[in-house]
């Protein structure tokens, strides 16, 4: 049966530089290579969660700009339903400036129109959501438009999953209205005000509700109630991390039927798979990549 998911979140053109390093303050550097590329944390989970064969409708904004016309047909060509997602007048579309040096990457988020997406649009789309098997909203929007999200899901009895990213305090109230929360070990802390250094396994435990905390190649632990159980990561050859966190939770709402350690397993897969490539949505695999690479 299709999953139908939606998404309320942010949508990015990715400015992605790839660099022998990083450059230090003040420093001009020659970088190896420059594209610009679809991203932003909604639109990746709706991409990942559309090529896993959902039916995935995106709440968002757009500028009425190159970028926004190019992110806007891109995600057409990926099958999500742009219904909600508004384009803006007089308004650029949120940016990421990327930088990618040996595998790791370093952001700046301009979020622009993502910063207009408001609750009275998840109101809007009241019956996309009242129609969805699960609910996914992340924080490159504004906080009052995650409560707004949450809320809805609590008040229609559909799953929301919260991915909180990037890292920024939420009030307690918010996290305990998500069926799941997401976060990795930096987000975790920030979440409940703790030391970033503190162990996580110590961080899990303060955690007050069903928690899946994602840690890159060791794979992810999840508790839905008792002791946390580990998922290890897939090993592959890493390009770029990018999107790995979108793809992961794009794969766990299309997945959480099967239940929390076959979804897991599978959100681990297939952003093991997302990362072999350069960009967020470049390596996000579709359905039959998946199962091979689960089967090989
Ligand atoms: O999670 C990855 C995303 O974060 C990138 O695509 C970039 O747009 C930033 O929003
Ligand atoms: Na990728």
């Amino acid at each position: 049966m299709t999953r139908r998911i939606v998404v309320v979140g942010s949508i990015n053109m990715d400015l992605v530089t790839q660099a022998p390093r990083f450059p230090q303050p003040g420093e001009t550097l020659l970088g190896d290579s420059f594209v610009s590329v679809p991203g932003g944390k909604g639109a990746n989970q709706a991409v990942a969660a559309a090529r896993l064969g959902a039916e995935v409708a995106l709440v968002g904004a757009l500028g009425r700009d190159a970028f926004g016309d190019r992110l806007h047909a891109g995600l057409l060509a990926e099958g999500v339903d742009l219904q909600h997602v508004q384009r803006l007048e007089q308004q650029a579309s949120g940016t990421a400036s990327i930088t990618v040096a040996a595998g790791e990457n370093q952001i700046i988020v301009v979020p622009a129109a993502n910063s207009r997406v408001a609750p009275a649009h998840v109101e809007g789309a009241r019956e996309a959501f009242s129609r969805a098997d699960a609910v996914l909203v992340q924080m490159e929007i504004p906080l009052d438009t995650v409560e707004a999200t949450l809320r809805l899901g609590r008040r229609l009895g559909v799953p929301v999953i919260l991915n909180p990213a990037p890292a920024r305090p939420l009030p307690a109230e918010c996290l305990a209205l998500a069926r799941y929360v997401t976060p990795n070990q930096h987000e975790l802390a920030t979440l409940l005000g703790a030391d970033p250094g503190e162990d996580f396994h110590a961080l899990m435990r303060q955690a007050p509700g069903p928690i899946v905390l994602t840690r890159g190649s060791e794979g992810a632990w999840y508790r839905e109630e008792g002791d946390p159980v580990h998922q290890p990561g897939f090993a592959v050859e890493a390009v770029d991390s990018t999107g790995a966190g979108d793809t992961f939770n794009g794969a766990l709402a299309v997945f959480l039927h099967e239940g929390l350690p076959a979804a897991v397993r599978k959100a681990c897969a297939a952003a093991a798979l997302a990362v072999t490539r350069l960009g967020a949505q470049q390596g996000m695999p579709r359905a039959q990549e998946l199962d091979a690479f689960l089967a090989r």
